[in-house]
């Protein structure tokens, strides 16, 4: 087996990295091995690597002021990218290929928990229906690859990511790195945390590392239609930061909550039935997933993503 990562440079990449089974052959592509936009350049890359099997998670990705301001971009370069991974995969008679969607992908108002089977079933939400409509374009292109040329093609849909090599951003970047970032420079530089929301909102958060290991089981193992995989487990977005506040030694009373800003729909959680009867997970627990990941955002301070513009050389 030889496998090819596209996306093999961001969040879920670099866990799928700590988390490559030994003795596994692959190679982590990102922007640098080339825009898999571009046909011929998505075609070059993949006829370079001779993978057996491709794990593609690139996509543009970011945050919701991001998908209102740039719709027909998030649209554009995630379809092209997806359509060009599928062909250039086939091309070069690639046995199987793992896709993300992601549960914010599902429809607006559909009945919770959020099930698999309702994934086509009504519109995304207007925030991000861009996105949204060419990430689910994902499963319409691997059952089409494997109908019309045999190719095993299965989608993954995971909740809210977080943990080291998340973008910090605070724009484009998640609730956790965004909350994360805030709560350090208050507690380092003795600026206010004003967080976002009043904190209500309840999520499921997976620690990348553990959707890596899912990913290396889905290459071996899984076979079927999209999965809805991660933890069930419910925790608002209040409780999140009073973690964070306990480990970055923060008192949580001094945070600040600007509920002029938008919290979001209430709740989303995610049927995680089906996974749940797959394997024995053993999900990271969300306190101990936040410490690793503040405690890599310590160490790296302030190179971090988001936080340091990339150097342009
Ligand atoms: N983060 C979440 O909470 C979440 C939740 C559910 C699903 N997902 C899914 O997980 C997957 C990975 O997301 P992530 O959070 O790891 O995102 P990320 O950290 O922003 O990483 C995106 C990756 O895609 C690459 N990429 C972007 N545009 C590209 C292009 N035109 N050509 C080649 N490579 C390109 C990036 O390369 P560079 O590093 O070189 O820019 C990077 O490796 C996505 O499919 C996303 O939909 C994420």
């Amino acid at each position: 087996m030889r496998v090819l990562v596209t996306g093999g440079t961001g969040l879920v990449g670099r866990a799928v990295g700590s988390t490559k089974p030994p003795g596994v052959d692959a190679e982590f592509v990102g922007r640098a091995a080339g825009d898999l936009r571009d046909p011929a350049v998505c075609h070059r890359v993949v006829s370079r690597v001779r993978p057996t099997h491709v794990i593609h998670l690139a996509a543009r990705v970011g945050g919701v002021q991001e998908n209102l301001l740039h719709a027909a971009d998030f649209f554009r370069d995630n379809t092209l990218i997806n359509v060009n991974v599928f062909e250039a995969a086939r091309l070069a008679n690639v046995r199987k290929v793992v896709s993300l969607l992601s549960s914010c992908v599902y429809p607006d108002g559909a009945a919770l928990p959020l099930r698999e089977s309702d994934l086509h079933a009504g519109e995304p939400h207007a925030s991000n229906f861009a996105y949204a409509y060419a990430k689910r374009m994902l499963d319409v292109l691997s059952r089409a690859y494997a109908r019309q040329f045999g190719m095993t093609a299965v989608c993954l849909i995971p909740n809210n990511l977080y943990g080291p090599h998340d973008n910090f951003d605070l724009e484009s970047g998640h609730v956790i790195p965004a909350m994360i970032r805030k709560i350090h420079a208050a507690a380092t530089q003795g600026v206010p945390a004003i967080l976002w929301g009043d904190g209500s909102p309840l999520r499921e958060f997976t620690y990348a590392p553990d959707l890596g290991r899912v990913l290396w089981w889905a290459v071996e193992n899984y076979v079927g239609l999209p999965l809805n995989v991660g933890t069930h487990e419910e925790v608002s977005i209040r409780r999140v930061a009073e973690l964070i506040c306990e480990q970055l030694g923060y008192d949580a009373a001094k945070l600040e909550w600007d509920a002029s800003r938008p919290s979001g729909q209430h709740r989303k959680p995610t049927d995680t039935t089906r996974f749940a009867t797959l394997n024995a997970w053993n999900l990271t627990p969300l306190a101990t997933g936040l410490r690793q990941t503040i405690d890599w955002y310590v160490s790296q301070y302030p190179n971090v993503r988001g936080v340091t513009p990339p150097n342009p050389s």
